[in-house]
């Protein structure tokens, strides 16, 4: 067995047997998912906090029906009708969670290192469900788990990860990942959005400008959502964007057959991937399409956010 850890604060401090290790691990996990009875006791008596101080949906929820299948109960911070609405600290706020005494907290928030923070002040796990633009270990995870299962090996494959590079934690815990794998990465997307520093990591990164070119003798393709509430840089025609970098089902016909592509979610119809979206849209959702469409006129992506 494979050195334990405390927190799961990043992707970037593993070994890719530590990986390997998680990966195999939820693989009976999975399964369970299929059995009429789901619930398990592996976690009976224990109790998970949930402080999410950013909006989530998949992973909010995944987390949540993982304590409830593996039978802990939560504690659930919001944080936007929480005291945090009041002034109340991040530290004052985690150290109240920690006096209900449960037994790890799942922390998502804007500010890149804030969970790792959180770890250095208490003395329960701590697991980073997506800080700032820094990193989102468990959805790496849980793209690492897919491509396996699809591609049966992670070692060497050639990863084109296509968007807003820059201000995506995704990207950066898929680097580290399948980096770790030996995987080759293509990084595509407005040049003010592909950070040099990703060729530094030590793992083959190359940056290509033309999607098409980016998208041929991939095997997964990693879409990624425009980072709106992240964005600071100069202002980007929107018709620009989805001219050259939307992946529309012609250019995907460029990419392998079997491609596999891979978008964290939520995903922006009409944007970053073709498509219009269907259905009554959350308020967030809407917003952010709104603001989307109502700049189209005068074609921006600039946010004040
Ligand atoms: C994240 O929290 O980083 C998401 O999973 C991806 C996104 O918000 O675009």
């Amino acid at each position: 067995m494979p050195q334990r850890f405390r927190h799961m604060l990043g992707i970037e401090p593993l070994s890719a047997e530590q990986i390997a290790f998680l990966l195999d691990q939820s693989k009976s996990f999975q399964d369970i998912q299929r059995h009429p009875l789901k619930k398990l006791a592996t976690l009976r008596g224990k109790t998970v906090a949930l402080a999410f101080f950013e909006p989530s949906t998949r992973t909010r929820i995944s987390f949540a029906t993982a304590a409830a299948r593996l039978g802990a109960d939560t504690m659930n911070l919001q944080a936007e009708v929480s005291s945090l609405r009041k002034g109340e600290s991040l530290l004052d706020t985690v150290r109240t969670l920690d006096a209900m005494k449960p037994d790890c907290i799942v922390m998502r928030h804007s500010a890149s290192g804030a969970p790792e923070f959180v770890a250095g002040q208490l003395e329960i796990p701590v697991i980073n469900a997506g800080d700032g633009t820094h990193e989102h270990p468990t959805q790496a995870l849980l793209d690492a788990l897919t491509i396996r299962d699809r591609k049966s090996a992670l070692m060497g494959l050639n990863v084109t990860i296509l968007g807003d590079i820059l201000h995506s934690r995704v990207a950066r815990s898929n680097l580290h990942l399948l980096g770790k794998f030996g995987c080759r990465f293509t990084l595509c997307g407005p040049a003010m959005w592909l950070p040099r520093e990703l060729e530094c990591l030590g793992y083959p990164v190359r940056r290509v400008a033309r999607v098409e070119e980016a998208l041929e003798a991939a095997d997964v393709i990693i879409v990624l959502r425009v980072q709106q509430e992240r964005l600071h840089e100069p202002a980007l025609p929107l018709e620009e964007y989805i001219l050259l970098y939307q992946l529309t089902p012609k250019r995907l016909g460029l990419a392998r057959p079997d491609a596999l592509v891979l978008h964290p979610g939520p995903m922006i119809r009409g944007l970053e991937i073709a498509g219009r979206a269907h259905g009554p849209a959350v308020p967030a959702h809407r917003n952010t399409f709104g603001r989307f469409r109502g700049r189209r006129r005068c074609c921006t992506l600039r946010t004040g956010a």
